[in-house]
């Protein structure tokens, strides 16, 4: 059975992906989130607040601590996290497949939101209105044709951010991609 097909089989209500990324598509800089914007994080907690989140191992390490009231799986193939709310497995397959039947939000980094590109029913993509020098991660390329894209809010003071949500059409060709 093919990868893509094992995770469809193992999706549970919703596969969503969340990530927020520059002008120049940089999500991620020397180990961190390349800025610090007030509020930005919220939604983040609200729409992952008593689902799965899934994620790899450096974001999770700079995360550093287990989310509260949702389940965290951490995506690593050298390192062991449990504890309240957190597990490990050693590819998205396996974490799908412990999340089984949940909400489940990916949230990085690069090789997690890579695989599940295909996969996800909804993007939650805020976009940041910097550009960043010298990123050294960054949100793979995608096919804007397969989603639709609504344009919601822009917020923030000193660093501006619109909210955007990447919904996937339902065509044949993304049914049989999906499959
Ligand atoms: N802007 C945003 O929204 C956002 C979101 C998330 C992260 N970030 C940023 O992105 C950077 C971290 O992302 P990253 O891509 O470097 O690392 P990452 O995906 O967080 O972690 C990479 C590690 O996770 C494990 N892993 C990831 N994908 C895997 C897969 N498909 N199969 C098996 N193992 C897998 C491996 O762990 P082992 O080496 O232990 O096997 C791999 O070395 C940081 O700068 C972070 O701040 C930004």
């Amino acid at each position: 059975m093919s990868v893509k097909k094992e995770m469809k089989d193992l999706r549970g209500n919703m596969t969503a992906l969340i990530v927020a990324r520059s002008r120049n598509n940089v999500i991620g800089k020397c180990g961190k989130m390349p800025w610090r914007i007030h509020g930005e994080q919220k939604q983040f907690m609200d729409l992952t607040s008593g689902n799965t989140v899934i994620m790899g191992r450096r974001t999770y390490e700079e995360i550093g601590h287990p989310l509260p009231d949702r389940e965290t799986i951490v995506v690593s193939g050298t390192k062991q996290f449990r504890g309240e709310g957190l597990r490990t497995a050693v590819s998205l397959a396996e974490a799908m497949e412990i999340a089984n039947g949940s909400d489940v939000y990916i949230a990085g980094g690069y090789s997690l939101y890579k695989e599940a590109i295909p996969v996800a029913d909804l993007m939650y993509i805020t976009e940041v209105d910097l550009v960043i020098e010298d990123g050294d991660v960054f949100f793979p390329q995608f096919d804007e044709e397969d989603f639709e894209k609504e344009t919601g809010e822009t917020l923030g003071e000193e660093i501006r951010y619109t909210r955007t949500v990447y919904r996937r059409k339902v065509t044949e060709k993304n049914e049989s991609d999906r499959k």
